[in-house]
């Protein structure tokens, strides 16, 4: 959804004419979860979790340590299922198709949807075969295309600028914040639909947070990003939704203002004014 649909809701909300967040119909709905449970072993980790993340929004997941936000981000590119004790019960549709459902191709959803982790954590090669990796690994071998990927990447993920006089150069020698940009780059390299982040400024200082947040608002117009942070500034600063989990559970999901300025449940705005978590 495009800023302007989001300021044109909002007016809707402040006319009394519509509660948008009970009216997100399946229209523009990247990832529908339906009664979602997930075990690791006997830990009951996700409890009947119902969510509808929209397409081109920040979606912020927030909550106290444990209660399940890494575990959902990584039910949505089934990245969960490396661990063997993991059991799930319920759906996840992707763009109207189910992602749990045994047949559906993982290869394929990963290439829809990429991931960014809290460590940067770029391959121990040079700058331009980090981001040229993914497309190798799709195929892609000449080099007139490669190089308009690799650039095309960097200049997504802002870094172009600092980095392309030395594309050769191993891309251990960046910056911790240079070091996240250049994993979004890679990210955006396979082109994905959805960009999963979990903690992706939690190492950096304050300043790459900033171009990391700013990033993320321009990333919004062409993907659908769903971050989890501990940072409430950063979730009210930018995300449209937020989803606030507690044990497994979500507590509540709406529109960002309303979760920060009257949220719904107690336990919302206790948590969001520091009193537990
Ligand atoms: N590989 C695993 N094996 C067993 N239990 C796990 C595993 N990963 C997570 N858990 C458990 O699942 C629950 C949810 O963990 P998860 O990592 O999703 O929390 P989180 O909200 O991301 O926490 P944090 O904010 O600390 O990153 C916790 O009880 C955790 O101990
Ligand atoms: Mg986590």
């Amino acid at each position: 959804m495009s800023l302007l649909t989001v300021k044109e809701n909002m007016v809707m909300v402040n006319n009394g004419n519509i509660d948008i967040a009970s009216s997100i119909a399946n229209n523009n709905v990247v990832f529908d979860t339906k009664e979602l449970n997930l075990w690791y072993g006997e830990t009951h980790a996700l409890k009947d979790i119902n969510l509808k993340i929209k397409e081109n929004e920040v979606t912020a997941i927030i909550g106290p340590s444990g209660c399940g936000k890494s575990t959902y981000l990584k039910t949505l590119n089934r990245m969960v299922e490396l661990v063997p004790t993991v059991r799930t019960t319920g759906e996840i549709s992707y763009k109207g198709q189910s992602i749990l459902d045994k047949s559906f191709k993982v290869e394929n959803l990963r290439t829809r949807v990429g991931m960014v982790f809290q460590k940067p954590n770029p391959f121990p090669k040079s700058i331009y075969d980090n981001i040229a990796y993914g497309p190798r690994i799709h195929g892609i071998r000449n080099k007139k295309i490669l190089d308009e990927i690799v650039e095309k990447s960097l200049r997504g993920a802002y870094i172009w600028d600092e980095v392309k006089d030395r594309l050769k150069e191993n891309a251990y020698g960046l910056s911790g914040g240079q070091q996240q940009r250049l994993c979004i780059a890679r990210t955006l390299a396979i082109e994905p639909d959805v960009i999963l982040m979990d903690e992706p400024t939690s190492a950096l200082d304050p300043k790459s947070t900033l171009k990391i947040e700013d990033l993320v608002q321009e990333l919004k117009k062409d993907y659908s990003i769903i971050i989890v942070t501990h940072n409430m500034q950063q979730a009210a600063r930018i995300s449209d939704r937020t989803a606030f989990f507690l044990d497994g559970e979500v507590v509540e999901f709406d529109v960002t203002d309303t979760i920060f300025t009257k949220p719904n449940d107690s336990r919302t705005e206790d948590y969001i004014s520091g009193r537990f978590g």
